[in-house]
């Protein structure tokens, strides 16, 4: 496990670079970017202390076993599927909204699985992921120059210059949200919800009817017939069988780190410190300097941890990020999400895939087709095209193909509503379409049918 320490004690004795101990506030002597500025410092105490005061969301034991499951995909045995949320919103928490973005994950997973043979392990952006880089720290809005907005936990996103106000109570709220949230998540997967008997029961009716959903209800339906000849076989299905639960990590970007650290906690069993706000946390595109803070706090925390890489990444930086992040080389510890844009993944993601097997650093790779497609669609709001979408995932599969290197996984934005916020796919959303159910907070996300469309296409690629 990563080493780390309390006061005083040395750790990361394995580390290329010796780097110093390790405390969860050791990031506040870093450059930091990214982080909002709190006009009121004693705001910021209470909601902080009362943030270190409250039960911690997820637990250690728990994140081992998403590390364990992660090294399976690293060693190739299985696919992971990271999706969620752009930004979740504290205006949208209702069971129902949570309930239909979960069936649309495990929808997907069940196509992936069925239709390729190869497990599935599945992390939500989930009960959490209310924080936002932003390119521009402000935004205009007609005449009007505001600070930009940073996900519900900083601020709102109303276009008046004082909802923009950061507000550390927001951290308390955002902490409550995740709760529930998860509350719900583990309920949903663990309480019969998720019993792959119940496979129907998560296609929803606009899904149902549209070629996609069609198509997953053909898949459902084999399911159905595979389990009962397995319970003529006298297979026992019944309670306990590991059809009827499933197992969703949380995740989120580790990016506000204020309420990061107050989450942090020791593990009595191990003494090693986690992150207790997700089962695991990654760094942003933006945030990914590996002398700076976030990639410092990162570095201590024992869960299984995430990078995202865009087009300015160098295969040394990648190498750098490696070594600090994972100088244990731990299975499973570590994923390199790439998100470079259809156009540049198959010039810019062999130089790193490279560069990573050279140096024996085990890593899952995983593929974030979203982050490097998306541009501003002709009547202003901000899209990505289902095709670039898949064409960065086919990309992705043929790089790792040629190295003889893994493709890990996927990491996409999504929601379980009829939005119409990226364009094509089956149904082939156009541009003058995009306003009509246009409800995101941040990026645009597939829709539930676009989702279901792109897991049959990824199964496609993987059982080849
Ligand atoms: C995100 O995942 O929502 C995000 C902002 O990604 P990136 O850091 O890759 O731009
Ligand atoms: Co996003």
């Amino acid at each position: 496990m990563t080493a780390v320490s309390g006061a005083g004690e040395p750790a990361h004795t394995g580390s290329v670079d010796a780097a110093p101990p390790w405390t969860p506030s050791g990031w506040r002597g870093r450059p930091a970017r990214q982080l909002p500025i709190w006009p009121d410092p004693e705001a910021l105490e209470r909601a902080v202390g009362e943030l270190r005061a409250r039960p911690p969301l997820v637990f250690a034991g728990e994140a081992r076993n998403l590390t364990r499951a992660l090294a399976s995909v690293a060693d190739r045995r299985a696919f992971v599927l990271q999706a969620g949320d752009c930004a979740e919103s504290f205006h949208e928490q209702s069971a129902d909204a949570i309930r239909d973005k979960l069936k649309v994950i495990l929808q997907m997973a069940v196509v992936l699985t069925y239709a390729s043979g190869v497990p599935v392990v599945k992390i939500g952006r989930i009960a959490g992921q209310f924080a936002k880089p932003r390119s521009s720290p402000v935004e205009r809005v007609g005449d009007v120059e505001m600070p930009a907005f940073r996900g519900h936990i900083v601020n709102d996103d109303a276009p008046i210059p004082a909802a923009r106000v950061p507000d550390p109570g927001r951290m308390v709220t955002a902490y409550h949200h995740a709760a529930s949230a998860l509350n719900l998540v583990r309920a949903f997967t663990k309480g019969g919800f998720a019993d792959l008997s119940q496979v129907h029961a998560w296609n929803q009716e606009f899904v149902a009817t549209s070629a996609e959903g069609r198509r997953y209800e053909a898949v459902a339906e084999e399911i159905d017939r595979a389990l009962a000849f397995m319970r003529a076989c006298g297979v026992d299905l019944s309670a306990g069988a590991p059809i009827q639960q499933v197992d969703l990590y949380t995740s989120h970007e580790a990016l506000l780190l204020d309420y990061e650290e107050a989450l942090t906690r020791r593990d009595s069993l191990t003494g090693d410190w986690y992150d207790c706000s997700a089962h695991m946390l990654w760094l942003g595109e933006r945030t990914r300097d590996p002398g700076d803070a976030h990639v410092e706090f990162l570095r201590g925390i024992a869960n299984p941890v995430g990078v995202k890489l865009g087009p300015t990444a160098t295969p040394t930086e990648v190498v750098e990020l490696c070594a600090r992040l994972n100088p244990e080389r731990i299975p499973g510890r570590l994923t390199l999400i790439a998100r470079l844009g259809v156009g540049k993944v198959t010039t810019l993601l062999p130089p790193l895939v490279d560069a990573v097997a050279r140096s024996g650093h085990p890593v899952v790779w995983q593929c974030d087709p979203m982050h490097g497609n998306t541009f501003t669609s002709e009547n202003g709001r901000k899209t990505r095209h289902f095709d670039d979408v898949l064409g960065e995932i086919r990309g992705f599969f043929t790089v790792h193909r040629a190295a003889g290197t893994w493709p890990g996984g996927v990491h996409v934005e999504l929601t379980g509503d009829d939005v119409t916020e990226c364009l094509g796919g089956v149904e082939d959303i156009l541009e003058e379409q995009l306003p009509l159910r246009y409800t995101t907070t941040c990026d645009p996300r597939l829709n539930a049918r676009q989702s279901i469309d792109l897991a049959f296409r990824v199964a496609e690629l993987l059982r080849h």
